[in-house]
């Protein structure tokens, strides 16, 4: 296991690499890994000679506003889970590594995909992740990436990122791992208290009841969303920024009744922690 600071390490091992025709994955991750970045790195594995997994706070997609200052870093322990699961390189750059100048130079998606959701209060927030994923595109020359359906709407935006720009490269999208009680899996979660800890279980019971009310017969977009905005709404715990239901794969408005495939998310905060979960429901 080789743990590269600099942009000038990894390239020399990514150019060996290629040279040796050697297929790279590439798992981009902020650290603090769990097991739903584990799901990735284990993916990455058996499909890949080199397993890249990048460690990185990325202070673009941060507001001023947010916890850059406070995500928990530990890359001791990311080092050993990320080798446990067999990745061959850890690339763990400084923030001056992958900024040397000033931040003038963006990569960004705009429309419909990056407004709504995450997008609306978090205005900055994609450009940074699209920014920093190019780099580490350019950087690792992956053949395939791996990302997580937890945050479904970075999932869309990058594809987008990707097929716009034509990167040589195949995204490969993990479904969201759970604890047992069914919480997302999050690098966030610490944060919580215990009693906030039980209150977030509504996230992923209201959006089960919502599949369920699908399985059932449903098929108004307008009733879905209200009834999970509902059962958040009863936990008095909860502060919920938004209840939203989209097309997928644009994120555009749903048209009644439904009839596709809808990603249903939700973004609610527990105290200072602001948490995420998303289903997809498809409606046929
Ligand atoms: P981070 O939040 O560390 O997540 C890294 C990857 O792990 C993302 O693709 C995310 O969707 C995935 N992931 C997180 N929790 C998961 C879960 N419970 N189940 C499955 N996958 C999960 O997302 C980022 O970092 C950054 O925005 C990044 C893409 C690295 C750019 O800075």
């Amino acid at each position: 296991m080789t743990v590269c600071k600099t942009r000038a390490e990894l390239r020399k091992i990514v150019e060996e690499a290629k040279k040796n025709g050697k297929s790279i994955g590439l798992v981009p991750t902020m650290g603090a890994l769990h097991e739903g970045h584990g799901s990735l790195i284990a993916a990455a594995r058996p499909e890949n000679d080199l397993v890249i997994v990048s460690i990185f706070v990325n202070p673009t997609q941060f507001a001023p506003n947010e916890d850059l200052d406070a995500y928990p870093r530990t890359l001791d322990t990311d080092v050993a889970l990320a080798e446990s699961l067999g990745a061959d390189i850890i690339f763990a750059p400084t923030a001056k590594e992958m900024y040397p100048s000033c931040d003038d130079t963006w990569v960004e998606v705009t429309g419909n995909i990056t407004k709504v959701l995450c997008g609306k209060s978090r205005p900055t927030h994609f450009r940074g992740v699209t920014t920093v994923v190019t780099k580490l595109f350019l950087i690792a020359c992956p053949d395939r990436a791996y990302f997580g359906q937890k945050d479904a709407q970075q999932v869309h935006i990058i594809r987008r990122m990707v097929k716009d720009l034509f990167f040589p490269l195949e995204l490969r999208i993990l479904p969201i791992i759970r604890e047992h009680d069914g919480l997302a899996k999050s690098s966030r979660n610490v944060y919580l208290s215990p009693e906030e800890r039980k209150a977030a279980l509504v996230l992923s019971q209201s959006l089960s009841a919502a599949e369920e009310a699908v399985r059932g017969g449903e098929r108004s977009g307008a009733r879905l969303v209200d009834s999970v905005r509902a059962q958040i709404a009863c936990e008095p715990m909860s502060n919920i920024e938004y209840v939203e239901l989209h097309t997928l794969p644009d994120l555009t408005p749903v048209t009644e009744p439904l009839n596709g495939a809808y990603l249903l998310a939700v973004a609610v905060r527990f105290g200072t922690t602001r948490l995420i979960d998303n289903t997809v429901l498809e409606v046929f």
